[in-house]
């Protein structure tokens, strides 16, 4: 487990470019932390360091955006608006994602239906600009280095 501070959006943004050195296809993220602790944003610094151009809009109302356009598929998805685990099974984005990375956003209310090798990141707000990033590795995920994060 490795723990990290960002002081600015801007630091979040390159944790997320030097966490997306690590990924490799197939590839599951979890992120948790409340309302504006700054999960879509890591997903957008993770998506510039793919090499992905647009910008990473909040999935939150079509749950899931899939991104080609970079080094690896990048499938994005929220799933707070999920009633469901049934649900979030008929979608299959870890299919959809077999080839790429998949985020999930809101990920501790679906994480029994995910993959146990998954990387959990928890973000907490100490204060206006200042966030807490807990990345937690589970199965095979606790064999990778993070070392590359700080
Ligand atoms: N250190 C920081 N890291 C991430 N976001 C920050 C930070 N400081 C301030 N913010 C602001 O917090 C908000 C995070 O929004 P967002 O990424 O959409 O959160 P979430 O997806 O968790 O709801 C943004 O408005 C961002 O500018
Ligand atoms: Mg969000």
């Amino acid at each position: 487990m490795i723990t990290t501070r960002t002081r600015s959006p801007e630091e979040t943004l390159a944790l997320g470019r030097r966490l997306a050195t690590l990924l490799s296809p197939g590839d599951v993220i979890l992120l948790e932390g409340r309302l504006g602790t700054g999960k879509t944003l890591l997903t957008s610094g993770i998506a510039q360091g793919l090499g992905i151009a647009g910008p990473v809009a909040s999935p939150t109302f079509v749950i899931a955006r899939v991104y080609r356009d970079g080094f690896l598929p990048l499938v994005h998805a929220d799933v707070y608006r999920l009633s469901s685990i049934l649900e979030f099974e008929d979608l299959d984005l870890e299919e959809t994602a077999a080839s790429g990375v998949l985020i999930i956003e809101w990920g501790e209310a679906i994480q029994d239906a995910v993959s146990e090798d998954r990387l959990v990141v928890e973000i907490e707000m100490d204060s206006e600009t200042d966030r807490t990033l807990r990345f937690v590795p589970f199965g095979a995920w606790r064999e990778r280095s993070l070392e590359g994060l700080l």
